[in-house]
């Protein structure tokens, strides 16, 4: 190359842009790396896009039958029943979904977790998850934790926090490029038993949070 280089620049959009002598001797290979380059680096950069703008995830349903405690054996009954909506918002990204966890917790404390079955969601397609948590466990409470709960089932209305965890690959649609995913999201959740008569429709949709 004829043109001189300020010492330590390396003039990359030059030498890219503007044929020199010495491109005349690259071989076809050669010559197509810059592309293939291109390509992996956007690639690169349309999957790490993926990553940083996260799902949207809301709560759209709950519906809680039972949740009985019992302070003196620390007997814990429960049922609660979810829906949740996923939507990938990407337009060029479809997301294989590998595994699907959904714990649920009660005074930061996990009661139940479910597993889901696996799907595959194309790009700006929404998807729905109906995990039940139903089953009873030893659940012990602290004293403090025990008055929260007295006073939860005297207003009829629990609260919970579901935390869902989502992991999988994520893949360039028309393209080679994939990706491995992990991703969680909490929902903090508002609940009537259905006795009550109460409605879930106040506290949902309840959004859930990237974290
Ligand atoms: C979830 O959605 C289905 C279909 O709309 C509905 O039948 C079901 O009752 C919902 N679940 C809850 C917990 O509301
Ligand atoms: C739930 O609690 C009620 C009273 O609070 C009790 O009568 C009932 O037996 C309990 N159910 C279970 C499954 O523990
Ligand atoms: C619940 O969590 C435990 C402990 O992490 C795990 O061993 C179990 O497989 C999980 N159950 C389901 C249904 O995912
Ligand atoms: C998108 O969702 C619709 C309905 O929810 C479904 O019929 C369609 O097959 C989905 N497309 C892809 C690519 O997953």
């Amino acid at each position: 190359m004829a043109e001189k280089q300020t010492e330590g620049d390396l003039d990359l959009e030059a030498s890219i842009s503007r044929p020199s002598k010495s491109e005349d001797h690259m071989s076809p290979t050669e010559k197509s790396l810059p592309i293939l380059f291109a390509v992996v680096i956007a690639g690169f950069f349309l999957l790490y896009s993926f990553s940083t703008s996260s799902l949207k995830v809301h709560v759209t349903d709950a519906s809680l039958a039972q949740f009985n405690h019992t302070t003196n054996n620390g007997q814990l009954h429960y049922n609660l029943a979810l829906n949740i909506s996923i939507r990938n918002p990407n337009t060029m990204i479809g997301l294989f979904y590998d595994t699907i966890e959904a714990k649920g917790y009660y005074q930061d404390r996990i009661f139940g977790n479910v597993s889901l079955p696996v799907f595959y969601q194309g790009h700006k397609n929404r998807s729905v998850l109906s995990p039940v948590f139903h089953g009873q466990r030893l659940f012990w409470l602290t004293n403090s934790e025990i008055s929260n709960f007295d006073s939860e089932t005297s207003d009829g209305v629990y609260s919970f926090e579901l935390i869902l965890v989502l992991k999988g690959t994520a893949k360039a649609e028309y393209w080679f490029k994939t990706a491995h995913f992990q991703l969680a999201y909490v929902c903090a959740l508002q609940v009537p038993l259905t006795s009550t008569g109460k409605s879930a429709d106040q506290t949902t949709p309840c959004q859930c949070y990237y974290f």
